[in-house]
């Protein structure tokens, strides 16, 4: 029986001859043909003002977090349940930071709890919407736009979902995709920094070329390049770029595969899941999902390991997801402690993901179904 990987990466057909164009054209390097074509392409089909490719969605987060011009002594307020380098990308440039709880039914930032979070301190809000799922944006907005603080989505999970029919990305002032390998479309290692409000595209093109004015200069509106401001090397490869146009082009094909996939896991386990006091995503009606990932809630942490163990013992990988940032070394450090953010403490605890990837057959993940409905935990 073959064993079942969490996830892998498919062609979806153009990437290898675009790989070979991106050698031939004679540039590898960034900001290449391929390069334009992406951040075009992410442009048109959101809406953006200015798409960015970088060479992940943390050098995204750190580019927002430079733009923002963070002081030590600022805060920003982030859900705890989220990647390490949602919170990372801004306390490395000085930013103090403060966890949100998550919405019981998404597993999104709270945003009932928002408002108590906020201090005169407080500089931006990273929304993260989980799964693909949109966080609860109009609250977001009005409790950020009454407290003039910035929102940066993180919105790693949720290229092509939308929120009450708007793209998700296209709400903060800025907003950040990943496209490692085990997003919807990939490259291996790469990202892009969205930019909805244009004052920031200059500054931005600036940071991401290592603090020089080399993108103006490229178009001609100066006679050389120099150092102009703080940034770093946040450029990717034009061979990247090139899997990457490949993966963009595709990205219809590989919704609705991803599409079928979620839906085969829903129908197939919901009986199983009432049965068994197994919670599964909950999408609000007016929240049009990306369709990223399909996780469950197990009744209790030992349950979780229990069926973690028995997929595994039969080829099958499913893993856990985040631990509570704010219980990590880092999060102690910044004085949290146990209890602060009650609902993320239990979801942790209890969630686990299945193997969901674009060349999923229908026959293994059938199996998938049927292995986890043959799992007998006591109690
Ligand atoms: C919510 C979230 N933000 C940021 C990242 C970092 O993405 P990258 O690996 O492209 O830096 C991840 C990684 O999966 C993530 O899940």
């Amino acid at each position: 029986m073959n064993g079942i990987p969490f996830n892998k990466v498919i062609l979806t057909g153009s990437e290898i001859d675009y790989v070979m164009q991106a050698i031939t054209n004679g540039h590898i390097s960034g900001d290449g043909p391929f390069t334009k074509k992406c951040e075009g392409m992410l442009q048109d089909i959101l809406g953006v003002r200015r798409a960015l490719l970088t060479t992940s969605c943390t050098h995204a987060l750190e580019m927002a977090a430079l733009l923002l011009d963070l002081q030590p002594g600022d805060e920003i307020i982030a859900p705890s349940f989220t990647f390490v380098t949602t919170v990372n990308a801004f306390v490395l440039h000085g930013a103090t930071p403060v966890f949100a709880d998550i919405r019981p039914d998404t597993l999104n930032i709270d945003e009932n709890g928002l408002a108590a979070l906020i201090t005169p301190r407080t500089r931006a809000i990273i929304p993260v919407h989980y799964a693909g799922v949109g966080c609860e944006m109009d609250a977001i907005l009005g409790i950020a736009g009454e407290a003039g603080v910035a929102v940066v989505e993180d919105n790693a999970h949720g290229l092509f979902g939308k929120y009450r029919g708007k793209n998700l990305g296209t709400f903060g002032c800025m907003a950040t995709q990943s496209f490692h390998e085990t997003k919807n479309v990939t490259c291996g290692e790469g990202g892009a920094l969205l930019l909805n409000d244009p004052r920031y595209v200059e500054r931005a093109e600036i940071i991401r070329e290592k603090g020089t004015d080399r993108s103006r200069f490229f178009r001609g509106l100066v006679d050389k390049y120099t150092w102009v401001d703080l940034g770093s090397s946040y450029v990717p490869s034009d061979i990247l770029a090139a899997f990457l146009c490949a993966q963009l082009e595709a990205r219809e094909c590989v919704q609705v595969r991803r599409q079928r996939i979620w839906e085969r896991y829903h129908e197939g386990l919901s009986d199983w899941a009432q049965d068994r006091g197994v919670r599964l995503p909950i999408v609000p009606d007016h929240c049009q999902q990306a369709y990223h990932m399909f996780y469950m809630l197990m009744p209790s942490l030992e349950q979780r390991q229990g069926l973690i163990a028995h997929l595994k013992a039969l080829g099958i990988t499913s893993v856990f997801h985040y631990m509570p940032l704010h219980l990590s070394d880092m999060g102690r450090r910044y004085g949290c402690e146990e209890g602060a953010c009650p609902v993320t403490e239990n979801v942790s605890d209890r969630l686990l993901r299945l193997p969901f990837f674009n060349g999923l057959t229908e026959e293994d993940q059938m199996r998938v179904i049927e292995e986890i409905k043959g799992f007998a935990h006591p109690g």
